[in-house]
């Protein structure tokens, strides 16, 4: 590959430190980065090159997979030198025409390299600084200039067509890499290949076997130093629009031709488009949301939302949401899917549970299954990556008694760690291969399913927040969604997959 600029705007916030400088330094050190690449960082704080080298050091050192356990001087030193700052805003056009002379001047001799644009930033930002680069021509060869924008894209369907305008107007669709770090993540790629490189699920994954689909992404943070950004977000335009409807899309697609970016885009899409309009007479059976108080996890104390940082002391933005859809298709005709996101939650997971009909007769002796429980299929995104399927076992001894028992797959066991999620899609763009980022029309459905509620909850905001503890699953009302269809929010499976309520000695033998 040529040499590589990748500009990285918003380079001192939380997600360059977090995420984005710690996966840059450990693809660098498994060499999987071109081998001239270069780091400009575009931030509106005070840094120069050399602090801006110091930070990326303290985020790698600390985040990063590598540094510090396996130090290895050289190759920091070699990746700090390709390292270097522009301090500017980047709502001013000079901003751009300095960028523009530092990439000139840091370019290698030889071929023009291609730049890759990350949009760390705060949406607002977006629009100018895409009309910024493409003012100060660094847009200008579609097959080496490309951006990518971090979710969420606009705030509702309304603002990312309007954003989409904008991008179109300045930019080629080619060149617009729409980020969903989940799409990213090795356990969420592999629902494709477990669905359709095995002959043993697919046909019985439909509203025949399939009573209900449940997709829990809970976590244990709160909004930390976050809140200015999440007030203007919450839950629903944070993660459902985007992370949690594209799990549900790769449970609920249809299988695709082949494994081409389009084609599989296709296909989720085909799922937002089918997925039951929420209407607003049905928001409050189909909707709940939930906003964090203060609360206990991990034996400690923990503030409340509202009195997080940057947070308004009577804000009505929702920390936890649960929806409950349907996709109207002749697969999943009747088959509820429950959604639910919440930060603050008692434990950090995502997982997805697909719970199987029951047998259509029982034909064991009374008694025999008290612990009975149909069939599901769990697969778990993270942690403890993996899947498990439950099914029921004889408990050994002389009468039949039925216990449900685990079978599970391992990622830990079976490969290596897998890369960060930002490894991947970094890579992917800095290659140019956009399969697993997102494209318009998917981003557009993926509102439209979302929009009616978060107008119905604007339109009335809460008198009841907060409305669950800090460690808690949630509030009442998300409970009352599932108990409405005479279910319940499975309790996501503990690392070692025992199954609640049941005797730890009665699943050692039952495993026997
Ligand atoms: C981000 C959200 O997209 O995903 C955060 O903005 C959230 O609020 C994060 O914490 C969760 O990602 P992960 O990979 O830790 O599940």
């Amino acid at each position: 590959m040529t040499s590589v600029q990748l500009v990285l705007f918003g380079a001192a916030g939380d997600l360059a430190h977090r995420k984005l400088l710690p996966a840059l330094y450990d693809l660098y050190r498994e060499g999987r980065l071109p081998a001239e690449v270069d780091i400009i960082g575009v931030d509106l704080a005070e840094m120069d090159s050399d602090s801006f080298t110091a930070f990326a050091c303290d985020a790698a050192d600390t985040l990063g997979r590598f540094f510090p356990k396996d130090v290895d001087a050289d190759s920091w030193t070699a990746f700090a030198q390709g390292l270097s700052y522009v301090q500017g805003d980047a709502t001013k056009p000079e901003t751009f025409e300095r960028l523009a002379a530092h990439l000139d001047e840091t370019a290698p001799e030889g071929e023009r390299p291609e730049r890759v644009y990350y949009l760390s930033v705060a949406p607002f930002l977006v629009d100018p600084i895409v009309t910024g680069l493409s003012t100060a021509g660094l847009l200008a060869d579609v097959d080496r200039d490309r951006f990518v924008v971090e979710k969420p894209f606009g705030r509702d369907i309304e603002s990312a067509r309007a954003l989409d305008k904008v991008l179109l107007q300045t930019a080629d669709e080619r060149q617009v890499y729409r980020i969903d770090h989940y799409l990213g993540k090795e356990t969420v790629q592999n629902l494709l290949a477990f669905r359709f490189a095995n002959a043993l699920f697919e046909p019985i994954w439909d509203a025949r076997y399939v009573d209900h689909v449940q997709i829990t992404v809970s976590e244990t943070v709160g909004v930390e130093h976050r809140g200015g950004y999440y007030e203007k977000a919450g839950a629903l335009r944070d993660m459902v629009q985007n992370h949690l409807l594209q799990l549900l899309c790769l449970v609920a697609m249809e299988p695709p031709v082949a494994f081409q970016a389009d084609e599989v885009r296709n296909k989720k899409v085909d799922v937002l488009k089918a997925v039951r309009p929420i209407t607003t007479d049905r928001i409050h059976e189909v909707a709940v949301r939930g906003q964090y108080g203060e609360g206990y996890l991990a034996g400690e104390r923990v503030a409340g939302y509202r009195q997080e940082p940057k947070v308004a002391p009577h804000s009505t933005t929702e920390t936890y949401a649960a929806l409950k859809l349907e996709v109207d298709n002749w697969r999943w005709h009747g088959v509820p899917f429950y959604l639910r996101t919440g930060k603050r939650m008692p434990r950090r997971v995502s997982e997805i549970s697909v719970q199987f009909r029951p047998v259509p007769h029982r034909a064991f002796p009374s008694g025999a299954d008290e612990a009975w429980q149909p069939n599901r299929l769990v697969l778990r995104i993270q942690p403890d990556e993996g899947i498990v399927l439950r099914f029921q076992a004889k408990r050994p001894g002389p009468s039949m008694l039925l216990r449900p028992v685990s079978m599970r797959f391992d990622y830990e066991d079976a490969f290596e760690t897998p890369p960060d999620a930002y490894e991947t899609l970094l890579l992917d763009a800095i290659r140019g291969d956009a399969t697993l980022f997102m494209r318009a029309d998917q981003v557009e459905q993926a509102w439209k399913v979302v929009d009616p509620v978060l107008q119905a909850w604007a339109d009335s905001p809460p008198a009841e927040f907060p409305n669950y503890a800090s460690g808690t699953w949630g509030p009442a009302a998300a409970d009352r969604l599932l108990a409405r269809d005479g279910r319940a929010w499975f309790e996501p499976l503990p690392p070692d997959a025992t199954p609640p309520g049941i005797a730890p000695e009665a699943v050692a033998d039952a495993g026997k």
